[in-house]
């Protein structure tokens, strides 16, 4: 890496799993179009990305994956249609999803592999830089946006910058998990990474949330990486071999992550996005205090 200060300005969204754990929603569309509210996941991602200052957004998907394409693109009918019916406010909603100065380019990941393996598909767009990584199914609010954050803290120490999350004890085999020393206030030097550790051999609580800054050099440890966890190529062990030619740090951000990939975590960003909805959540409180759903706090 040269000393001239380098800037993160494209976002990976990886979009081609499966998404088993929604089926049967997700059997002909996917799980980054389920809306949380009224919005899709992936346009929850693709804004934080914008929000951080990224402009090439990056696709990596698989089949039945055509709805992400189509959000992204312009709906001549629809639009055609509100201006006709002076429907302004929802035309400007419309137009808000693709700012002009905001590319989207998609690249086919032509087998579910792992994570990993979606992240190598895109190299050839991604090139010789710094990117960003934004899982859509993990919904992350937070003032300044995480994704904002994290590419603050790139500006100052120009290396891969993984989100970190603490969780209890017995969730650790659904993550990949950090080892580390503290360097710095919310900042680990990461010493091991491991993919969905036992809780019995787990090294700590501290869990890698769906959000990271990754240096061009974690391709040439995806081309060569062997199956992990699941039988997928991962993107933490990737990471893991990194470390031992790079430092890579933790970041504990500051704000909220709904686990969007399980009905539970839906549910609960559905509720607490829903409570604060400009439209509809003083009435949606009010609805849930009457059946006793919910209490005097939102929190
Ligand atoms: P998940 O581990 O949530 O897997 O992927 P999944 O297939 O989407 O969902 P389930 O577990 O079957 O319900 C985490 C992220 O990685 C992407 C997914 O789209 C999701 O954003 N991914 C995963 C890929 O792009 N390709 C893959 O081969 C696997």
């Amino acid at each position: 890496m040269t000393h001239e200060m380098i800037r993160v300005s494209k976002a990976v969204f990886p979009v081609a799993g499966l998404g088993t754990r929604f089926l049967p929603a997700t059997k002909a569309s996917p799980k980054e179009m389920l809306a949380v509210v009224d919005k899709p996941l992936i346009q929850y991602a693709v804004e934080e990305a914008y929000a951080a200052g990224i402009r090439e957004m990056i696709f990596v998907t698989g089949r039945n994956k055509r709805a992400i394409e189509d959000h992204f693109d312009t709906a001549y009918e629809l639009e055609a249609e509100l201006i006709a019916q002076g429907k302004n406010s929802l035309m400007a909603l419309v137009e808000e999803i693709k700012p002009n100065d905001m590319d989207c380019v998609y690249i086919r990941q032509p087998k579910a592999l792992g994570l990993g393996h979606a992240v190598l598909c895109a190299e050839r767009l991604v090139r010789d830089e710094p990117f960003a990584v934004l899982l859509a199914d993990d919904l992350m609010v937070g003032t300044p946006p995480i994704m904002k954050q994290m590419t603050d803290l790139f500006a100052q120490y120009q290396c891969s910058i993984l989100a970190l999350q603490d969780i209890p004890p017995e969730h650790t085999g659904r993550y990949g998990i950090v080892q580390g020393k503290p360097l710095a206030t919310d900042l680990i030097k990461i010493t091991g990474l491991i993919e969905k550790p036992h809780p019995s051999v787990a090294p700590s609580t501290m869990a890698v949330a769906g959000r990271y800054i990754l240096t061009p050099s974690i391709f040439n440890r995806l081309r060569t990486q062997t199956r992990g966890a699941g039988g997928e190529i991962q993107l933490t062990d990737a990471i893991a071999a990194l470390l031992a030619a790079e430092q890579v740090l933790a970041y504990r951000y500051k704000g909220q992550r709904y686990d969007c990939g399980s009905k539970l975590g839906l549910l609960q960003a559905n509720v607490e996005l829903g409570i604060e909805h400009s439209d509809i959540g003083e009435e949606f409180s009010a609805w849930l205090k009457s059946k006793k759903l919910f209490g005097t706090s939102t929190k």
